[in-house]
């Protein structure tokens, strides 16, 4: 484990880990926007920080200048995470994330339906029992922790359950999605992560081949393209992003919603009184809190707005920055519950667009309105002891809550 050096100066040497970003990354992002909007750093192996919503945006849908296929993480790799430094357990990488067309527009075309507006629908019920279950265990405490017994026990059981793996493996997958994404500084722990989730998955392939199911593995591996089956190595870079990109994410994204709603009282009293302003209110948390930040790796030099960018850099695709844009929300820094224009680019923008958006919102919305409907008085118990995640997924990772206890 190493830990680099204090930031002097955030435009030429900034560093996506160091606790200051991790802790507030958003007053950064505006001196930056005025001075340097497009920031470079040697560290990490090298990167651009753009941080205005139109290079972002503009930089997603450049997809031949800005390809997917060199890598996507925002650190050089742990091996076999599917980056195609490291290639070798996930030799087709996690596709559709991490590939361009060809490749990535049929397996983005097989996982789509899956998350469609209708299918979410039929998960709703099931995300909403669960909630109820984890709010059942600790609601005569008066305390709980918000991130651990709650947001971070949602997603990864919603997906367990598309998977058609077993709730019992929940704990086991988020630790292993959290050593493959949260610990920068400690490579051996990354490796850990990836190498349990392929092991997992070739394992699981094997038994569906024995004993399909109406899951989304076993339709995989049912599933011809161009009249062949779908190589096995395909499909298993398929659902380790599932994994991934599910759970992480849509956990961060509750956990980052509740702390908003524990410490603006008014906002926590609207949400009550109001209950109509959740589809508005979720996509204003979404923008003000979004928890993604990509990368896109050059595979030759390139220039873009006179940055001279270097073969193997990567560009940082600053989607939570984008979000903050004074150009394009009014009072950025503000939660609006009911900000009535907000074309926010959480889920990023152009091919790679969120295939898992429906699920997003839907697990987001239940998993807020359930709180609020069952504990509508809460506030953080213990600020000191709130600690965020930083890097490719930013959200709290312990969220102490106190509540008038229920029991
Ligand atoms: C709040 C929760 C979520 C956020 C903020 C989020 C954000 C994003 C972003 C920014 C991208 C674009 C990546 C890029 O440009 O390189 C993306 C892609 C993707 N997400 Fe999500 N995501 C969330 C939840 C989910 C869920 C629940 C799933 C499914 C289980 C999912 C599946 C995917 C997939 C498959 C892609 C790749 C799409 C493609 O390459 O065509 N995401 N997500």
């Amino acid at each position: 484990m190493t830990q680099t050096p204090p930031v002097a100066d955030w435009s030429s040497d900034y560093d996506i880990f160091d606790s200051s970003y991790v802790n507030d990354p958003y007053s950064i992002w505006a001196v930056l926007r005025d001075e340097c909007p497009i920031a470079h750093t040697d560290r990490w192996g090298g990167s651009w920080l753009p941080t205005r919503y139109e290079d972002v945006t503009a930089i997603a849908r450049d997809i031949e200048k800005f390809p997917s296929g060199y890598g996507i993480g925002v650190l050089p790799v742990a091996p076999a995470s599917g980056d195609s430094e490291q290639p070798m357990l996930l030799p087709y990488g996690v596709p559709p994330i991490s590939s361009d067309p060809p490749l990535h527009t049929w397996t983005r075309r097989l996982l789509l339906p899956w998350m469609s507006p209708q299918r979410t629908e039929t998960y709703e019920a099931m995300t909403r029992d669960l909630c109820n279950r984890l709010i059942d265990s600790f609601i005569e405490n008066g305390s709980a922790d918000a991130a651990v017994d709650y947001a971070q026990q949602i997603p990864v059981r919603v997906i367990a359950h598309i998977l058609g793996v077993p709730e019992s493996m929940s704990e086991t997958f988020t630790g292993w999605v959290r050593d493959t994404l949260e610990f920068a500084y400690d490579e051996e722990r990354r490796r850990r992560g990836v190498i349990g989730i392929v092991q997992f998955f070739v394992e699981a392939l094997k038994e569906r081949h024995e004993n399909p199911g109406d899951d989304l593995i076993s339709e995989l591996l049912m599933t011809d393209v161009d009249g062949e089956k779908i190589d096995e190595g395909v499909i298993l870079g398929m659902c380790g992003l599932l994994l991934i990109a599910g759970v992480d994410t849509t956990w961060s994204s509750i956990g980052s919603s509740l702390w908003h709603i524990a410490s603006h009282p008014q906002d926590r009293q609207r949400l009550v009184n109001e209950p109509d302003l959740m589809p508005t209110a979720v996509e204003e948390l979404l923008r003000a809190y979004s928890p993604v930040t990509m990368a896109r790796r050059l595979g030759e030099d390139a220039e873009y707005n006179g940055c001279p960018m270097k073969k193997g850099e990567r560009i940082l695709m600053n989607f939570p920055g984008a979000n903050r844009d004074p150009e394009i929300f009014e009072n950025p820094d503000e939660v609006i519950l009911d900000r009535q224009h907000n074309r926010h680019v959480a889920f990023g923008a152009g091919i790679h667009r969120c295939a898992g958006s429906n699920l997003a919102r839907m697990e987001l919305r239940v998993a807020i309105e359930t709180w609020i409907q069952r504990i509508p008085d809460f506030e953080i118990a213990d600020a000191g002891g709130v600690t965020w995640a930083g890097g490719q997924v930013r959200g709290p990772r312990l969220l102490p809550v106190r509540f008038p206890s229920q029991g």
